[in-house]
């Protein structure tokens, strides 16, 4: 039995179904799983709550940066319902954040520069011990650049719209196709065009399209690079 750990980086897309693999890795091979979406998603309620968006949907840059160190995100490991979650000062906020107001801004919250420093300074934290899987935009070119194995999820807009959409319908949530486009594109391209840490594919990640793949089929595919860099990396 090998006992050493390696670190798992998932980047890619808004809803290209990095989340679920990530999570369910984790939890085949019993690593830790951090969602780190839900970090800026966390911070972004925050916002939210406390009157720092205007009318027009613009963030409120400098009363969030200075409100920063009062902003503490933390994980409650997951319970009975089998999801890890996502607390912001103490407060169980797993399904608020995942609504679409948050979603419509979280993008431009995660551009701000000290927002992104706060946040990847915790998330290096969780990584140092090894024996976790995070997903998010930047895990693998910015947060642990040296992660012993990288993903870069991919499926087209129209495809990940239709999983969002059919994942906020089964939540009772009344939005249409065209909202649901609208808000992936959108956050594709805030995602990919910031300044600080844009979405994109690092040099040694794998790539990985799953469009037309069944979730075991993703799974196997990961199980097996998970393998080989465990190997590679732990001989
Ligand atoms: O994965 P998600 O859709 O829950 O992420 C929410 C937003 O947070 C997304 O628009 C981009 C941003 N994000 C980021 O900038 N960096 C990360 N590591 C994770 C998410």
């Amino acid at each position: 039995m090998n006992n050493k750990k390696i670190i798992v980086a998932i980047d890619g897309f808004s809803s290209s179904g990095k989340s679920t693999m990530a999570r369910e890795l984790a939890k085949r091979v019993g690593y830790v799983y951090v969602d780190s979406g839900a970090m800026y998603r966390a911070v972004t309620l925050y916002a939210l709550r406390h009157g720092m968006v205007n009318a027009d949907h613009a963030v409120n840059r400098k009363e969030l940066v200075a409100a920063l160190p009062s902003i503490h995100v933390s994980f409650q490991p997951a319970g009975a319902d089998g999801v890890q979650h996502t607390l912001l000062n103490g407060e169980d906020v797993e399904k608020v954040i995942r609504d679409m107001q948050v979603s419509a801004l979280v993008s431009p919250v995660a551009e701000i520069p000290e927002v992104r420093e706060r946040l990847v300074d915790l998330q290096k934290k969780f990584g140092e011990h090894k024996g976790i899987v995070m997903d998010g935009r930047d895990i693998g070119t910015t947060v642990f650049p040296n992660a012993e194995l990288k993903i870069f999820v991919c499926a087209s807009p129209e495809e990940r719209a239709r999983r969002r959409l059919k994942e906020m319908q089964e939540k009772g949530e009344n939005v249409s196709y065209d909202e649901v486009y609208n808000n992936v594109v959108e956050r594709d391209r805030i995602d990919t065009t910031r300044e600080v840490s844009p979405l994109r594919k690092a040099a040694d990640a794998i790539e990985l399209d799953n469009g037309d793949m069944t979730r075991e089929q993703q799974m196997d595919r990961l199980l097996s690079h998970f393998d080989e860099a465990l190997k590679k990396n732990c001989p």
